[in-house]
């Protein structure tokens, strides 16, 4: 693909689905190669529209208005950010020939419900996954977590960021974890994947490249594992090298490999993998920068955003790693909007230490807000350095 100049018949047009702070920084790193950028979220100011050349407001999920906007701006690329978007009308687009979708629309398709992307895994791909049964009602529910054997946890086959999700000790707990997936699921299909527990030693996230290599060919390439904290299915702390036997190390990659594979396309993947001595289990993928790769903006000589606006646009990438680092999350803390940030001075005071400030106009008490970075000599350290600098810095009302 040749890069031209923005705002000029030359421009190369990418537009993005979703943008948040992960599509923030995919159009930072698209704006350095002089790309045009068209930024869409559903609401007003998101992070990714204050640094795009023209921003939109529109539901995704919306068909008509999707299609519409995609014809009307004409991208080259069309760059799925979130999962809540009319996945069809992006296989439509690809198939009429209107722009290409990244990594291709039936990767977006399959991965934005638990179903698709699960059946494919465990199915098709024979990967280890947790076992699992889907339910469409309570009744149902209560066979399957009788069959799997308790503890389970249940999930809305559409959610994201562990919204809905519950984990289930008996049955007395099943009514609420039903309510709790009706309401947090993005599209109340009232369908759920009930799965039984992996009693995993640590988790991590093996970013997943497939670029064009120097053959003219798509090569897979592979970051360094990314380890990390979830907290209600919500990630909270992040550190690259995540340790691991070179057997696990090789079967991470072999499942990635085969995933990322089947999906096809360019740009990066967040692949989940469970991992317990030399044994792992597929997760789940996002066919997109993960939010636990956010560590890569400290870690890695090309981050996880550099290497998706360079795979995507077909150029060369470096996936090696500079030095350990961690990534702990900054939350809102309260419901307000336009907050001011105190203490961010004191958290940059620490050598190594760096953050990011998303911009976002409205604070939740669990909102992701911002992140703080650190690097040291090992993990442990760079954790505890993060974890500070995450803590110096106070949300407050303006
Ligand atoms: N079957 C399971 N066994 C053990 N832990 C799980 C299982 N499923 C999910 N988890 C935990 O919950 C987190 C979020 O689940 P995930 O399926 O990734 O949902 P989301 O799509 O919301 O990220 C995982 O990263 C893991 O920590
Ligand atoms: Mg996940």
């Amino acid at each position: 693909m040749r890069l031209g100049t923005p705002l000029s018949p030359s421009a190369t047009r990418v537009m993005l689905l979703g943008a948040g702070e992960l599509g923030k920084e995919v159009i930072i790193a698209l704006q350095r190669l002089g790309v045009e950028v068209i930024a869409v979220d559903r609401y007003v100011n998101a992070p990714g529209h204050q640094v795009a050349h023209r921003a939109y407001v529109t539901d995704m999920s919306d068909r008509s208005a999707l299609h519409a906007l995609i014809e009307a701006e004409k991208p080259h690329l069309v760059v799925p950010e979130i999962e809540a978007i009319a996945t069809d009308v992006l296989l439509e687009i690809e198939a009429a020939g209107l722009a290409e979708v990244i990594p291709t629309a039936r990767a977006a398709h399959l991965t934005m419900n638990r179903e698709g992307i699960r059946r494919l895994a465990a199915e098709t791909l024979g990967l280890p996954t947790s076992p699992y049964v889907f339910a469409d009602s309570l009744d149902e529910m209560r066979t399957a977590a009788g069959q799997l054997g308790y503890p389970v946890i249940v999930k809305p086959v559409m959610s994201s960021s562990g919204k809905g999700q519950s984990k289930v000790d008996d049955a007395s707990q099943l009514q609420a974890a039903w309510d709790d997936a009706a309401r947090g699921g993005r599209v109340d299909k009232g369908r759920v994947i009930v799965e039984g527990m992996i009693d995993f030693d640590y988790e991590i996230t093996l970013l997943t490249v497939r670029a064009l290599g120097a053959s003219g060919e798509v090569e897979t390439y592979f970051c360094e594992p990314v380890g990390h904290l979830q907290v209600k299915g919500d990630y909270v702390e992040s550190w690259q090298p995540q340790a691991m036997s070179a057997a696990a190390l090789q079967r991470a990659q072999d499942i990635a490999a085969a995933v990322t594979g089947n999906l096809g396309g360019r740009g990066i993947f967040g692949v989940e993998l469970f991992v317990k001595g030399d044994t792992v289990w597929f997760s789940e993928v996002s066919p997109r920068p993960h939010d636990t790769g956010m560590v890569t903006m400290a870690t890695q000589r090309q981050n996880e955003f550099e290497l998706h606006a360079r795979a995507i646009l077909g150029l060369p990438v470096d996936v090696s790693l500079r030095e350990a680092g961690a990534s702990a999350v900054i939350y809102g803390g309260m419901e307000a909007s336009g907050i001011a940030f105190d203490g961010v001075a004191d958290a940059l005071r620490t050598p190594g230490v760096d953050l990011r400030l998303f911009g976002k106009p409205q604070a939740f008490v669990n909102r992701r807000m911002g992140v703080a970075f650190a690097t040291a000599a090992d993990t442990d350290e760079a954790r505890q350095r993060a974890r500070a600098a995450a803590a110096a810095v106070k949300p407050v009302r303006a």
